[in-house]
């Protein structure tokens, strides 16, 4: 074994008994990602605690996590106290002060800057400064938010995808300073939540929302300059691309919104004018049709 495998397996070695110690984590935000996060946690037998800004918030997460596991019991994926014993495991905190106790925290709360920024400082002061402090932004630079803390070596995304108890993938986000250590414990973690980790370095969009956001703006000009029906492009990308979403079913599921927050993202960082966002999708985000959780968006969800 040369010296690289061994450092290597020691790091392997140290980040497996990392997290292995690993028990209570801490949930920031309960909303479409956020709920379905605190879900996996407590299915993989961690004690999570939700945090959100309102308690009616919080308890609106834990009611989605409470139907998503009766419908697993009525289809007889898991018996009634299986579900007993996740719901068990998920616990309210209306402060993040609640946080103290926690050995792991990710956090899922809107997509915008400011209020991260006040989230990952607050942290900062609340967590111990080995806590690993993730976050599931799909846009903002991960090197800003771990510039804010002490030790932000300990900082990295932990990007899970929509719907989180179904979706695979958890792309794990490595800032400038996060350490290899603190990657391979959050590698550790997405393993035993029965996800699929890769790792991408901290650039507009990572790899997720590089490829996807810009193939749904390219769905939308399509749409805008009366190339073919919305039903017919959605059809296109079923059936030629075996994809299980249309492009413009799938912007609706994702919200219109966070598309365009990931658009302008690349768009002003990469300065190139294939990330320019489509004017309709501007206009319908003026508009507040934002897709299924608005009830309006390429299609209407009465
Ligand atoms: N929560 C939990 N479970 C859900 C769910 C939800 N919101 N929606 C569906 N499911 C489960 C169902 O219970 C069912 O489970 P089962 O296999 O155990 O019976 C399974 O998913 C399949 O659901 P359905 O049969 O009702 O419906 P579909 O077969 O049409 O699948 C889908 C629904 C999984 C959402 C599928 O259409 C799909 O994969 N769509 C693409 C989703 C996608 O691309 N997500 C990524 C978006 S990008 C993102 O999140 C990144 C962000 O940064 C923008």
């Amino acid at each position: 074994m040369d010296s690289s495998e061994l450092s290597s397996s020691s790091l392997q070695t140290k980040a497996q008994e990392q997290s292995a110690k690993i028990k209570n984590v801490g949930v920031i935000g309960a909303g479409t990602m956020g709920h379905g996060i605190a879900q996996v946690f407590a299915q993989a037998g961690f004690n999570v605690k939700l945090n959100d800004v309102s308690s009616d918030f919080i308890s609106g997460g834990i009611r989605r996590i409470e139907s998503n596991l009766s419908r697993s019991v009525e289809k007889g994926k898991m018996t009634q106290d299986e579900k007993n014993g996740v719901l068990s495991r998920i616990i309210a905190a209306p402060s993040l002060e609640d946080f103290k106790d926690r050995e792991f925290v990710v956090e899922a709360v809107l997509e915008k800057i400011e209020i991260k920024r006040d989230v990952f400082k607050k942290l900062d002061k609340i967590c111990g400064n080995g806590v690993i402090l993730a976050s599931n932004t799909s846009s903002i630079p991960i090197t800003e938010l771990a510039a804010l803390v002490s030790n932000s070596e300990r900082v990295a995304g932990m990007h899970f995808f929509n719907p989180v108890p179904v979706m695979k993938l958890v792309e794990i986000v490595k800032a400038l300073q996060s350490s290899e250590l603190t990657i391979e414990v959050i590698r550790a973690l997405a393993v035993k939540m029965g996800k699929t980790p890769v790792v991408v370095k901290d650039t507009a969009g990572f790899v997720s929302n590089r490829v996807v956001c810009p193939m749904i703006n390219e769905a939308i000009f399509v749409y805008e300059q009366g190339i073919a029906s919305k039903e017919d492009i959605d059809t296109v990308m079923k059936l030629g691309m075996n994809h299980p979403m249309g492009s413009l079913e799938l912007a609706d599921f994702v919200g219109l919104d966070i598309v365009l927050d990931v658009l302008d993202v690349l768009y002003k960082e990469y300065e190139d004018p294939k990330y320019r966002a489509s004017p309709l999708l501007r206009n319908m985000v003026r508009a507040g049709y934002l897709g299924r959780k608005t009830k309006k968006g390429f299609y209407d969800y009465p």
